[in-house]
């Protein structure tokens, strides 16, 4: 058979290949093309009907009623830029949800970061010690200020940053550590913390994946964000609760958030008008995104509770696929699962990439993990960090975002599965 024209439907489909009637959806008429295109035929427009399946996006929003009617209020008042009710109520309600006494808004995840290492008055000759497996945010961060990210290898375990490798990397120059809770996962917190005091070191959570993670210190549970000196969060699109673009950093020390609230607003001297003692920064977030944020936050639990059932419906769907890898969960940490991410080991018979190409083929949006840092062009010093190298060649993150519903998660899991019987 050989057949090159478009195709109107999936029953048109169906009867071109013989198949006869059939549930009629363009996923089963793509699985029945590709296997009659392996086995020889020319259906050369076998890739079509596949653009018309609806997309799995790997990460997605959930704005409801609420959201809408805040961020409607806030137009209706006329406060649309960086004055308005709703930016310090998202603040204290922020930090409250994390168990920290301040929230410092800003336009984004980065500039959160950003203003915790300025507060910190670090700069050039100063280290501070970053994982490698993170977005590049975390590092560059630390450039802005003139003081150097240095590279730590990530555990095993789970993928965060190492602290026996950590501890090992400290110098007499390193003054801070910017530990990162990778896809909604909590570093080992604990043994960070004890390291961090023995040294002095000052911690700093990049917690922009996790909102409401938890991990075990001191034997409480405590929040990402609040464990460290400071915290701080995105509020990007694909992260668990959006404003847009936004970020915030906490802090329990009223002094750091007073410093951030005046760096982040020009460092304006509050008494005279337009006098500005130092450099400082326009990284304000807008009452437009605070009401966002507000409504995001009225309904975090919903949307916590909604990530766990995506990660517990994947665990279901995969369990049992040879070289899968699921996702790290350790006894001492209560994962969001901000990202349901698996490593593709090696006795899963196709790599990494080759499987995200079977996805994409099937209409599934996948992201492989980060490029370890210390490989970037801007930072690569020919350094080896054997754990993290390995993991981003395996690392893969499945389609997780808050409106995934569970047919879609089965969608995802057929795929794999068929691939993995398949080859
Ligand atoms: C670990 C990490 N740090 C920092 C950021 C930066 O946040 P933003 O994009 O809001 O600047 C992100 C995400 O975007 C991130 O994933």
């Amino acid at each position: 058979m050989s057949w090159a024209g478009p195709v109107a439907s999936p029953d048109e489909a169906r009867a071109i290949l013989g198949l006869g009637p059939g549930p009629g959806s363009w996923y089963e008429v793509y699985s029945a093309c590709r296997n009659y295109f392996i086995k020889g035929g020319e259906i050369l427009s076998a890739q079509r009907p596949i653009s018309e399946l609806k997309r799995i996006p790997v990460a997605s929003t959930s704005i409801g009623q609420r959201e809408k009617e805040l961020v409607q209020q806030a137009l209706d008042t006329g406060w649309v830029s960086s004055a308005g009710e709703f930016i310090p109520r998202f603040e204290e309600q922020f930090a409250a949800f994390c168990g920290s006494a301040h929230g410092v808004s800003a336009m984004n995840g980065t500039c959160a970061l950003h203003l915790a290492l300025a507060v910190l008055g670090l700069g050039p000759g100063d280290e501070v010690l970053v994982p490698s497996l993170t977005f590049v945010a975390t590092a560059n961060a630390v450039s802005y200020t003139g003081a150097k990210p240095v590279f730590v290898d990530s555990e095993a375990a789970t993928w965060n940053l190492d602290p026996a490798r950590l501890e090992a990397a400290i110098t007499p120059r390193s003054k801070a550590a910017i530990v990162v809770h990778l896809y909604g996962h909590p570093a080992d917190m604990a043994a960070i913390m004890a390291i961090a005091r023995r040294h002095d070191l000052t911690v700093i959570e990049d917690a922009a994946e996790a909102h409401g993670a938890e991990a075990l210190l001191d034997g409480a549970w405590r929040r990402v964000g609040s464990m460290g000196r400071m915290g701080c969060f995105s509020f990007y699109g694909n992260k668990i609760l959006t404003t847009g673009e936004g970020g915030m950093l906490v802090t329990d020390d009223a002094e750091l958030a007073q410093r951030a609230f005046w760096l982040r607003d020009h460092a304006m001297d509050k008494s005279r008008p337009y006098w500005h003692p130092e450099i400082g920064f326009n990284y304000r977030m807008t009452n437009l995104q605070a009401a966002l944020g507000l409504g995001q936050l009225e309904r975090v639990e919903e949307i916590l509770a909604g990530k766990l059932q995506v990660a517990r419906l994947y665990a279901e769907g995969l369990a049992g696929v040879r070289g899968l890898q699921a996702p790290p969960a350790e006894p001492w940490a209560k994962s969001v699962y901000w990202m349901y991410s698996v490593l593709v080991n090696r006795d899963f018979p196709l790599s990494r990439d080759q499987l995200r190409q079977e996805l994409l083929a099937a209409g599934i949006d996948t992201r492989p993990f980060f490029h370890p840092l210390h490989t970037l062009p801007p930072y690569a010093k020919g350094q080896r960090l054997p754990v993290c190298e390995d993991l981003a060649q395996r690392g893969l993150n499945l389609p997780s975002g808050p409106a995934i519903s569970p047919e879609e998660i089965a969608r995802v899991c057929q795929v794999i599965r068929g691939v993995a019987e398949r080859s």
